[in-house]
């Protein structure tokens, strides 16, 4: 069993990134499945915490990731670029350095998002990339999820009304874990 661990970037009760989260729990490929994880209660960044130890809501994702085969970000876009709680998020699970081999080093990433507006998130999801680079992770490229006009994609309960959009996340999730599953050295 494939397990990948998914990360919306917002924290919004309605979030449409974390719609496309949910909706992405229900179209894995056979024996795969995406856990939810929650950034809920990751403090802001501060070196003197820090200095005091690693707060337990980190080092407890920190280990989920670590357990997993990969992880899928969902993230928002915010001015053209990384929501700031997302990025805060990934700085702390990068503490301490030592432990980023670990945690990021050669481990299977992907990135897709959801914007109302109308390009999706390309420009955020292109502004992981040099983050995504820096921590090692190994980032598939093999497909491309940026969901725009996101109010027309979701209904009220936060399901795919779109049933074009569906198939190509299916897709999309399938390409992503035979990526994982690839057999060594290929
Ligand atoms: C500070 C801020 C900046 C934003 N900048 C962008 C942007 O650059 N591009 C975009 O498509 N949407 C932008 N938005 C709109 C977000 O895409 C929208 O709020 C979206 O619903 C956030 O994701 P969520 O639904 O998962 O919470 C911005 C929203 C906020 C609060």
């Amino acid at each position: 069993m494939t397990k990948v661990l998914g990360i919306s970037g917002s924290l919004r009760r309605s979030s449409y990134n974390s719609a496309l989260l949910r909706a992405a729990t229900r179209l894995m490929p056979p024996d795969s499945m995406l856990e939810v994880a929650s950034i809920r209660g990751i403090p802001l960044y501060d070196g003197d915490v820090e200095a005091q130890g690693i707060p337990a809501a980190v080092a407890q994702l920190k280990e989920t990731i670590v357990a997993a085969d990969g992880v899928l970000l969902v993230t928002p876009e915010y001015n053209n670029s990384i929501p700031g709680v997302l990025k805060n998020t990934i700085d702390w699970l990068s503490r301490p350095a030592a432990d980023i081999k670990r945690v990021f080093g050669g481990r299977p990433f992907a990135l897709i998002g959801a914007s109302p507006g109308p390009f999706g998130t390309v420009l955020s999801q292109a502004a992981w990339l040099p983050v995504l680079r820096t921590l090692g992770t190994l980032t598939w490229f093999g497909g491309r999820i940026a969901v725009s006009r996101a109010a027309n994609v979701f209904d009220e309960a936060g399901a795919f009304k779109d049933p074009a959009l569906e198939e190509q996340l299916r897709q999309f999730l399938a390409g992503y874990v035979g990526f994982i599953t690839r057999p060594p050295g290929s």
